[in-house]
């Protein structure tokens, strides 16, 4: 069998997803499996047409790659891919619809409100930030409604930091998604598909070594993050955070792969953030870590999912 990966891409993580990209080559190599690794233009569907691998995986990270848009190519071609469908690939990059989806099914997710960049045209800036301290309180986290790697993520701690914040945010995007700050423990489970249907890894425990927030530095450069695989939780809790992103991957119709973003608060309550359908493989990702504290290779994980992938 011979398998590309797709990596690089457009967006903003580019550079995360070559590595995330060599990295998974690699372990796929190891396995015995012959792999070129491509990196992603408009020539795509042409590429897969003319050379038709046995199937894709693919290790790109934001905007096309995430979105859905490379799956619809990738559905269009007919070749078979490891991970989540176009469709369901749409509403998961989408934190608030991933957000509301999981709240109506009874999911603790943070408090949150949507701001399109128009709201502050129609109604005033002062106004619109007013009404969304008063509704979440401070501190408050802002993110870009689609993104990755924390790029445009800013928490909040005093109202005058927010127009500074906002306009850092919505450099990433159109939209801003403001959710209330909980304070806990920050976490990542990997979800993967098995025979038996979708099942947790252990979850990653993330601590910033400066006590400061898991920012795009803090992700990629090595020494700057603590983590903890498995998490330092009861068994309680390692249950509760487990089966909550089995929940997620379930409820979003994820396949194959995805890890679930959360906080876990200090009386063992489990929040929501966001679930990744592409998650980073890199040197300090969390999705190798996971799959080391579980006595597993990343090799032989994606083997297992391509095989799902083309059977
Ligand atoms: N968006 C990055 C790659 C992650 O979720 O790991
Ligand atoms: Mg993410």
């Amino acid at each position: 069998r011979w398998v590309a990966v797709l990596a690089g891409g457009l967006s903003h993580e580019r550079e995360v997803s070559l590595r995330s990209g060599r990295r998974l080559s690699a372990a796929l190599r190891s396995v015995g499996l012959t792999v070129e690794e491509w990196d992603t233009d408009r020539d795509l569907l042409g590429r897969l047409k003319d050379h038709r691998p046995d199937a894709v995986v693919v290790a790109l990270h934001g905007g096309e790659g995430e979105n859905g848009s490379v799956q619809t190519i990738l559905e269009m071609s007919g070749v078979p891919y490891v991970g989540t469908d176009s469709r369901a690939c749409r509403r998961a990059w989408d934190k608030p619809i991933a957000k509301a989806e999981l709240a109506r099914a009874g999911l603790a997710t943070p408090d949150w409100v949507v701001l399109p960049h128009a709201t502050f045209r129609e109604l005033g800036a002062q106004p619109v930030l007013d009404s969304m301290v008063e509704s979440l309180g401070l501190p408050l986290v802002l993110k870009p409604d689609q993104g990755g790697s924390a790029l445009g993520a800013q928490v909040v701690r005093d109202a005058s930091e927010l127009p500074t914040a906002m306009v850092g945010c919505l450099a990433y995007g159109e939209t801003v998604l403001a959710e209330r700050y909980v304070d806990g423990v920050e976490v990542a489970v990997v979800v993967i598909d098995g025979p038996d249907g979708p099942y947790a890894l252990p979850a990653v425990e993330i601590v910033p070594v400066s006590g400061g927030i898991y920012d795009y530095t803090s992700r990629y450069t090595a020494g700057l993050t603590d983590f903890h695989a498995p998490a330092r939780f009861d068994d309680a809790v390692a249950k509760s955070v487990g089966e909550l992103a089995v929940a997620a991957h379930r409820l979003l119709g994820l396949r194959d792969v995805s890890r679930m973003d959360a906080i876990v608060a200090p009386d063992g309550t489990v929040q929501f953030l966001e679930v990744n359908v592409s998650p980073g493989l890199t040197e300090t990702s969390l999705l190798p870590m996971a799959v080391e504290a579980a006595g597993g290779s990343l090799g032989s994980i994606y083997a297992g999912l391509i095989e799902r992938a083309v059977s």
